[in-house]
């Protein structure tokens, strides 16, 4: 697959091109990626099967991105949609006479229309590694300054990320975060609505999705809801464990009931090291109802800084 989608953006005249396989998830196909011009330098290039609830959403992710401007968020470079154009001249492109067997081949993939997106590749540390090194007081105070710093961004533009986890905050090898993956933000200003349920996305998501997102009450997902997901994260980095134990071992009715009823092991229980102020930071974070969250990024900065000192 990788080499027929080469050969179409070449012949639309992408100066990028795929060189290996990062990840397939659903819909999405993410490369790692050269450009001619510059062989040494990386690249990030994505690939999106164009439907009519996709465009919206790349859309979104691209003007996200292109109006943050921040070391935060990784740089986008190229887009393009590949149309139903596009791909009858590749297929006409070939003689049929000489090359038969090629356009079978071609035809053989039934290639549909999709949206090519090419970012910046962000060098970052394994997830093993960062969770690891994170875990001093100091250190994760203030990776969680740059964190919420990052998502102050996105929420100062009425944006929920949505889908925060480790594998969607990349950790350069000085522990900044970069946020990636904004494809499932929402704008809470406009109403847009939301394509992908958190079950039907990636099997882990759930473990740091919000109540409210659980419970699918749309409404109510805000910017409230990113800080539970990074409390989540922060338990774990500070315990080794989820503060409402994992959907795998329980099951997702009983891993509901817990979240409901704020069935969560004091993390000082599990780490002992810690302070109080980070422990009762990192469970307001976590409160199940979001009015007991932090009121604004302000508040969050301010606390983190207290105990920075
Ligand atoms: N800009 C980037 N730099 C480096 N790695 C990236 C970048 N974007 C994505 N990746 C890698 O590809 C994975 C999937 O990308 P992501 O945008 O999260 O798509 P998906 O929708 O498949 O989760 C990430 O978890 C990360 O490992
Ligand atoms: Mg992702």
């Amino acid at each position: 697959m990788m080499d027929i989608t080469n050969e179409l953006l070449k012949f639309v005249g992408c100066e990028y091109l795929a060189t290996s396989k990062i990840v397939e998830s659903g819909q999405r196909v993410v490369y790692l990626a050269s450009n001619n011009n510059d062989p040494s330098a990386k690249f990030v290039l994505k690939t999106c099967p164009v439907y009519p609830s996709n465009v919206a959403r790349i859309q979104r992710e691209l003007k996200i991105l292109s109006e943050i401007d921040s070391k935060y968020f990784p740089k986008p470079l190229h887009s393009q949609f590949i149309t139903d154009e596009d791909l009858n001249y590749f297929v006409d492109n070939f003689d049929p006479k000489t090359q038969g067997e090629k356009i079978n081949e071609v035809l053989s993939f039934n290639l549909r229309p999709f949206f090519v997106t090419v970012e910046e590749y962000i060098e970052h540390i394994p997830i093993n590694d960062y969770i690891v090194r994170l875990k001093t007081e100091d250190t994760l105070i203030q990776y969680l300054l740059n964190v919420f710093e990052a998502l102050n961004l996105l929420w100062e533009k009425k944006i929920v990320h949505r889908d925060l986890k480790p594998d969607n905050i990349l950790v350069r090898s000085d522990l900044s975060p970069v946020v990636i993956d904004l494809g499932i933000a929402k704008s809470m200003r406009d109403g847009t609505q939301v394509i992908t349920s958190p079950f039907s996305s990636s099997p882990c998501t759930p473990q740091f999705a919000s109540p409210e997102q659980l419970f699918n009450s749309k409404t109510e997902v805000t910017y409230k809801s990113d800080q539970f997901s990074i409390g989540i994260l922060s338990y774990f980095i500070l315990t080794g464990e989820f503060p409402f134990g994992t959907i795998q071992d329980i099951g997702i009715e009983d891993y509901m009931k817990s979240l409901v009823a704020n069935n969560i092991k004091k993390i000082n229980d599990l780490n002992s090291n810690l302070s109080e102020s980070l422990q009762t930071f990192v469970h307001k974070l976590l409160s199940p109802q979001p009015y007991k969250r932090f009121r604004n990024y302000q508040e969050i900065k301010n606390k983190l800084e207290e105990m920075r000192g």
